[in-house]
């Protein structure tokens, strides 16, 4: 993926950085739109993924709408000119200056995710003579199949309403008055890559349905949120997830009502394989049993292997270059410079005999990646580059 004039320029900026790849990006876009419009869905990108401006404009030029999660994502998305009627605002701790910014804007939908925050929308738009419109988050108690830590729609989490608290939250919104119910929500988790997991959240969703249509309530908008995954091992060989099979999945097996409208809320699918994280190699050390390659970038950078023991793909793209067949692998704890022993890319990592001065690529770095790195350890924030502007 990294050719020499590319590694050349690498070669010439300060890492690390975050290198993305632009065009890897569009034509992700490209599959999405193609995929998702087969069936008429809206797509939302989530923007936790990834928040960068440049990153929101070219997402945004496809039309995609936009999912947040704070009151600074929803202005972020209104400000790259996101249209406030393709905003949806999640999350379980909306604070009040958060709602209201959201009612000034007059976004398309609030998913709520309990009867007490429902409650405080209906006040907070009460005062401002305004309809909020709202949609039910709904714990489906359905196993994503994926670390416990981005798990969402398991009733032990603390996302979403219950099943069994759905009755009484229906019959309580009939006295608020400044809201309306628009829709279902739904998220079971992120880097879910056995689709048979979504298709167990389309049977639910069917359930929830028919107990909707049971009570003679009209939902006219089901949001199945995000959480599509993406390759880590083999980033080159499937550079895209499989929007057809994940679409056409919801396309067979939701029973949709009439005039219902499907809506996605994708993030890592869209800007995983985008980015790049761009170490340098600072020493090698001997340890006990194994090599250390000491990089410039740590869990300040990309704290997903810190915090869920995440596989990225580590390249030495200095070396790989000139690989050849009698170029020996030898195995390396590949580490960063903070002071945490789980500051740590990988364990025991197959590279070509590694130098100080190489370049590192940790691949598969555009979601999750920079929107959480830190300044922890007094670290200097992460720079950004764009293949377009190098
Ligand atoms: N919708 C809701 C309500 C969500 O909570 C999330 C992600 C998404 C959509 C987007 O999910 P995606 O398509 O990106 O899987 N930091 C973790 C991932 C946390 C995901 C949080 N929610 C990681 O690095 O793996």
């Amino acid at each position: 993926m990294f050719e020499q004039d590319l590694l050349n320029k690498f070669n010439t900026i300060p890492t690390p950085f975050y290198y993305y790849d632009v065009e890897v990006l569009k034509q992700t876009l490209q599959h999405v739109k193609a995929e998702s419009g087969k069936y008429n869905f809206t797509v939302h990108y989530a923007l936790k993924a990834n928040a960068n401006n440049e990153i929101l404009n070219i997402i945004k030029s496809y039309n995609f709408g936009a999912d947040c999660v704070s009151g600074n994502e929803v202005k972020k998305a209104i400000e790259c000119g996101y249209s406030s009627e393709h905003i949806v605002f999640a999350g379980v701790g909306k604070n009040d200056a958060e709602i209201n910014f959201a009612l000034d804007n007059k976004i398309f939908c609030f998913n709520c995710e309990s009867l007490q925050e429902i409650e405080v929308i209906n006040e907070l738009a009460f005062a401002k003579n305004k309809i909020a419109h709202i949609a039910l988050r709904i714990n489906p108690n359905v196993n994503a199949n994926t670390h416990k830590y981005i798990t969402t729609g398991l009733e032990e989490n603390k996302f979403g309403i219950n099943l069994w608290e759905l009755e009484s939250v229906v019959s309580a919104l009939t006295d608020l008055k400044n809201i309306q119910l628009i829709g279902l929500h739904f998220h079971i988790g992120s880097q879910i890559t056995d689709l048979s997991s979504f298709k167990s959240l389309c049977m639910r969703v069917n359930e929830i349905q028919s107990w909707f249509v049971s009570h003679k309530i009209k939902i006219e908008n089901i949001n199945v949120g995000g959480g599509l995954g993406v390759d880590y091992h083999e980033p080159d060989k499937n550079c895209y997830a499989d929007f057809a099979a994940y679409f056409q999945l919801f396309s067979d097996f939701l029973e949709l009502r009439p005039n219902q409208k499907v809506h996605f809320e994708l993030g890592r699918a869209i800007v995983a394989q985008c980015g790049t994280l761009i170490s340098k190699v600072l020493y090698i050390k001997k340890g006990v049993n194994t090599n250390f390659a000491i990089l410039d970038a740590g869990m300040t950078e990309l704290m997903r292997p810190a915090l869920y023991q995440a596989y990225h793909k580590i390249e030495n793209i200095s070396k790989n270059q000139k690989l050849t067949t009698n170029n020996q692998q030898l195995k390396y704890d590949v580490v960063g410079p903070i002071c945490e022993s789980s500051d740590c890319f990988g364990k025991a990592v197959n590279l070509p005999e590694t130098q100080r001065g190489d370049i590192v690529a940790i691949r598969t770095a555009g979601a999750y990646g920079e929107v959480m790195s830190s300044g922890y350890n007094l670290r200097e924030r992460v720079k950004s580059v764009y293949s377009d502007k190098i």
